[in-house]
């Protein structure tokens, strides 16, 4: 059976098979926890086709154009930021170390680019916004001005993976899906605590695929979303009482929220595309924060790019509720009642309600998710 072809035809694997003997002789740089969970992507092939930190003239073409210089469509930059000190020091061809903060080597980078990117102008593009309150562009203009780019050799760190037993490589995950003789597989990408709208979303996807791979994003998040551990105990929960044995896998993908939104999603789609899926959910103001991008805008540039270079077909979603009138899930598209009967609650309220102790309704969340949740604010809740 042939799997959904990865996205630029070949799945990449930037893993060394062997120590690499020049570790210890090499120069080695510090990096920041994004660049890391980078380089895992990198190195598995979660970002096919891409094999290391972009050079100059891929990072501008996907600033400006969305695709690499191969013509491939790429919509958001995945760079490597130094110091101008570090800059300085280094010297076009090295090969440089890449550390932990505890000094530990994740990587080996060739440097073929040293370059300084417009990055007051490219946040505007990359996110639509140069407003510092938007968490990935307060990031972006604080990680570093200037960018090193070239192949990573990546050093297995075993046990480094957060999650290690769900954060399957591509391949893996391709395996299973083949071993299932799974054919159609949805992809769903969260950041969030799993509640009735993503269970409605997933299980309608469900209805006419063979598998769906729950792939909550355990990555760098900003500090107030809820932890990975959390939402991943959520998750184990509301599969073991709610969801098909043997038509779900729960996985873990190790990558940074960038908070993009609509470029995002193509990233999300394009990702997994590269672990097997073939369908990928797009719903309400998919990968967005605050009030920076329209509720559908993440679907919306999908019809930016055929569905040939796209390569996964994204499924796209309205808002979905519980409608009391109609005692179910429901979105705009399938439920003829007014707003009184919808139970519609945001992120900000659910915490806010955890923080006072208070459960959000059945309606809108799994008992079995409330009591993990509740556990977990159970502390701040006795602050209040
Ligand atoms: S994020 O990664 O997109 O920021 P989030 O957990 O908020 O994560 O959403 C996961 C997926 O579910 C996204 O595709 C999002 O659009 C979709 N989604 C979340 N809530 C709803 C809802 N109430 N109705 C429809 N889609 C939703």
């Amino acid at each position: 059976m042939t799997l959904i072809a990865p996205h630029g035809g070949t799945l990449v694997n930037r893993m060394a098979s062997r120590a690499i003997d020049e570790v210890s002789v090499l120069r080695k740089i510090q990096v920041d926890e994004i660049a890391l969970s980078d380089i895992r992507q990198i190195g598995m092939g979660a970002f096919s086709p891409l094999t290391g930190f972009m050079e100059e003239s891929d990072y501008r073409e996907v600033v400006e154009r969305m695709r690499l210089v191969s013509g491939l469509l790429w919509s958001l930059p995945v760079v490597l930021p130094v110091s101008q000190d570090i800059a300085s020091r280094t010297e076009l061809g090295e090969r440089l170390v890449l550390c932990d903060q505890h000094g530990v080597a994740h990587a080996v980078l060739t440097v073929n680019s040293i370059y300084r990117p417009n990055l007051h102008t490219d946040v505007s593009l990359i996110y639509g916004t140069n407003d510092m309150d938007h968490p990935g562009v307060n990031v972006t203009l604080h990680r570093g001005d200037i960018y090193l780019g070239g192949p990573v050799t990546v050093i297995p760190n075993p046990g480094a993976d957060p999650f290690s037993e769900y954060a399957h490589t591509p391949e893996e995950a391709r395996s299973y899906f083949e071993q299932r003789g799974w054919k159609t597989i949805v992809g769903f990408q969260t950041r969030n605590p799993i509640h009735r709208a993503h269970e409605y979303i997933q299980k309608c996807a469900l209805e006419t695929v063979d598998g769906l791979y729950i792939h909550p994003l355990v990555g760098p998040t900003k500090d107030d979303d809820v932890p990975a551990e959390l939402r991943m105990r959520a998750y184990h929960a509301v599969i073991h009482h709610y969801y098909p044995q043997g038509r779900v896998l729960l996985g873990a993908y190790t990558a940074a929220m960038r908070y993009a939104g609509p470029r995002e999603a193509i990233l999300h789609a394009l990702v997994r595309k590269n672990f097997g899926c073939t369908h990928f959910i797009v719903g309400r103001d998919h990968a967005g924060v605050g009030n920076y991008y329209g509720t559908y805008d993440a679907q919306h540039i999908f019809q930016s790019f055929t569905a040939e270079e796209i390569g996964i077909i994204p499924l796209f979603f309205e808002h979905a509720f519980y409608c009391t009138s109609c005692a179910g899930m429901a979105t705009t598209k399938t439920c003829p009642h007014g707003e009184q009967s919808r139970v519609i609650l945001s992120g900000t309220k659910v915490r806010s309600m955890l923080v006072q102790g208070m459960a959000p309704p059945p309606e809108f969340s799994r008992p079995e998710v409330v009591s993990v949740l509740m556990e977990f604010y159970e502390k701040f809740a006795a602050q209040v």
